[in-house]
């Protein structure tokens, strides 16, 4: 090791232009994460937890922002409430709403007037609250720290240091963002009434604007029009449109909105208590024009789970239904440490996914070698992959061929599928027959028989061993 690092030292500093030597910290510090990444005390410190036994601390973080977070299998602790957003996650935060407000401006000339903004708690404890910092930027609001250096409040930017809108800011949390940051979610709440109130041009406040036309037009009240931060009843997690999806059980795009607004509909008061208000969920989001979820990390890609599409997807869906146009869909990768925020649009997300993932060998066959499980897997990207199609029409035909060629109309892999999970490959043969079914998926006859032979032989052997079993 010491050899490889005097060689490595040599020529990646003579490259950078440094001195023997100069490079001997940075081998050390990569060492040293090689070491804690190696250590693994998971189940041990599982059971001293059990025991009622002391469990080391450790913070909660990404691995890339903080390297402390390894070894695992110690307490994570999670936050100082009055100390989120971080001064890092400010700057960071700041700098990534104003660079969507900039591609969503280059692309469509104008700036979004409505935002729907999902906000999750695991990021933002990973990133010190750069979402939370995000949404009061794209309000034109800041937190305001008191002498004790505390942050308990936010104020307003003024018109003219802001510089553009104040941008209506939909925020749609996450049940465990609800649970975990409650600071957060009352600061949040505070900005988007304090700009709704705010005695400003029309042109200049987007959330004026809409809650002066949601009063004339449904004559509600103030408080009700300006409520802006929604989540799930007290207990209560998830939006149901994953559940929907995997089950195959929605007749129509109307019952994916409807889930996400019955189980999302709840907004806070300023008495800091959650009241069921799907009708005003919906009357804020019908003027939204832009959507957008942070992807914290590159840990967890936007297929892994279900449950991006079920939020983020779940709420253009709505959005979708209610304006009777798609809005833009954009996803920001927050995973690097430092330069500029790298945003994207959701169709280039969903397909860097897919070929990096579900059609790349290096990644299905490591799947392949796990055995049944890795199947399961495989099906699971490509259902959530399909959850994409369902709520947000981001998958490109091409990848649903690809998909279909790869895995089962190839007869040796087909083979090899079958032999490790059965089950996990007859879901994906009927996935792809409902993506064509849904018209998600354009595919010729041939594939498409060949698809239904694979399903039915399997529905059958599988039918027939649970006949003999029985
Ligand atoms: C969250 O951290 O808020 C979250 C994580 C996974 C699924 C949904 C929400
Ligand atoms: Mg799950």
């Amino acid at each position: 090791m010491a050899v490889r690092a005097a060689e490595a030292d040599r020529y990646l500093g003579g490259k950078a232009g440094l001195k023997a030597g100069e490079l001997h910290g940075f081998w050390s510090f990569l060492q040293e994460i090689i070491l804690n990444l190696s250590l693994n005390t998971e189940l041990e410190s599982l059971l001293r937890a059990l025991d009622g036994r002391y469990v080391l601390p450790s913070p909660g973080n990404d691995l890339v922002r903080d390297p402390g977070v390894v070894p695992t299998g110690r307490n994570i602790h999670s936050l100082d409430p009055y100390a989120m957003p971080s001064m890092q996650a400010a700057r960071a935060g700041r700098q990534s709403a104003e660079e969507l407000l900039r591609q969503y401006r280059l692309e469509h000339g104008a700036y979004p007037q409505s935002i729907a903004l999902v906000l999750w708690g695991t990021d933002n404890l990973k990133s010190g609250g750069e979402g939370v910092a995000q949404a009061l930027t794209l309000l034109g609001a800041r937190t305001k720290t008191d002498e004790l250096g505390k942050i308990g409040d936010v104020e307003l930017i003024g018109l003219e240091e802001l510089g553009r809108p104040r941008i209506d800011t939909v925020m749609t949390v996450s049940g465990i963002f609800r649970d975990l940051l409650s600071v957060q979610v009352r600061l949040l709440d505070r900005a988007a009434r304090l700009a709704a109130a705010a005695d400003e041009p029309l042109e200049m406040n987007f959330i004026r604007k809409h809650v002066l036309q949601e009063i004339e037009e449904r004559g509600c009240s103030f408080l009700e029009a300006s409520n802006r931060l929604y989540s799930n009843a007290p207990g209560s997690y998830g939006a149901n449109v994953n559940h929907l999806v995997e089950s195959s059980s929605w007749e129509g795009d109307d019952e994916l909105a409807e889930a996400f607004t019955s189980r999302k509909g709840f907004a806070l008061t300023p008495r800091g208590e959650w009241t069921e208000s799907p009708d005003a969920l919906r009357s804020a989001l019908k003027h939204v024009n832009l959507a957008y979820q942070n992807i914290d990390s590159a840990e967890i890609g936007i297929s892994d789970i279900d449950h991006y599409y079920e939020y983020l997807g779940g709420v253009s869906k709505t959005v979708e239904r209610l304006t009777s146009a798609r809005p833009a869909i954009m996803v920001g990768d927050s995973s690097g440490t430092g330069g500029r925020q790298r945003i994207t649009s959701l169709e280039k997300m969903v397909s860097l996914e897919a070929r990096t993932k579900l059609l790349n060998p290096k990644w299905y066959e490591a799947m392949l070698s796990q055995g049944y499980e890795g199947v399961r897997e495989i099906e699971a990207h490509l259902s959530n992959t399909y959850g994409w199609s369902a709520t947000a029409s981001a998958v490109e035909n091409w990848t649903y061929s690809r998909v279909s060629e790869t895995y089962l109309q190839d007869p040796e892999m087909a083979a090899r599928l079958k032999e490790l999970n059965p089950h996990a490959t007859m879901a994906m043969a009927g996935r792809l027959l409902e993506a064509n079914s849904r018209g998600f998926w354009q595919a010729d006859e041939g594939t498409l028989e060949t698809l239904r032979n694979l399903y039915a032989d399997l529905e059958s052997r599988i039918e027939g061993v649970e006949e003999e079993k029985a």
